[in-house]
C-alpha cells in the first residue's frame, strides 16, 4: 500500500481562506481512521497561486479552492484505491 503525501499550503492567504480548517480537517481524518502510517503530511510555503487557494497538493496532484467535503471526497477516493 502506497502512502498518500498530502501538502497543504501554509501561506498566510491559503491559510487564511481555508487551509487551517482544512489542515485541522486532515489531522482529524488521520486520527479517526488510524491513518498515520498511510499519510504523510505536511506543509508548503506559498507557491504564488493564491487567487485560486486554498491550495492542497496530493499525490503530485495540485488541488484548488480546497474544502473538507472535497478533501473528504478525494482522501476517501484515494485511500480505497491504494
Ligand atoms: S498562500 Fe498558498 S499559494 Fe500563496
Amino acid at each position: 500500500m502506497s502512502k498518500l503525501k498530502i501538502t497543504v499550503c501554509m501561506g498566510s492567504s491559503c491559510f487564511a481562506r481555508g487551509n487551517q480548517q482544512n489542515l485541522a480537517f486532515i489531522e482529524a481524518f488521520i486520527k479517526a481512521h488510524d491513518l498515520e502510517a498511510e499519510i504523510d503530511l505536511s506543509g508548503a510555503r506559498c507557491s504564488n497561486k493564491c487567487a485560486s487557494g486554498p491550495n492542497v497538493i496530493i499525490n503530485g496532484v495540485e488541488y484548488n479552492g480546497m474544502d473538507q467535503d472535497k478533501l473528504q471526497q478525494i482522501m476517501t477516493k484515494l485511500l480505497h484505491n491504494n
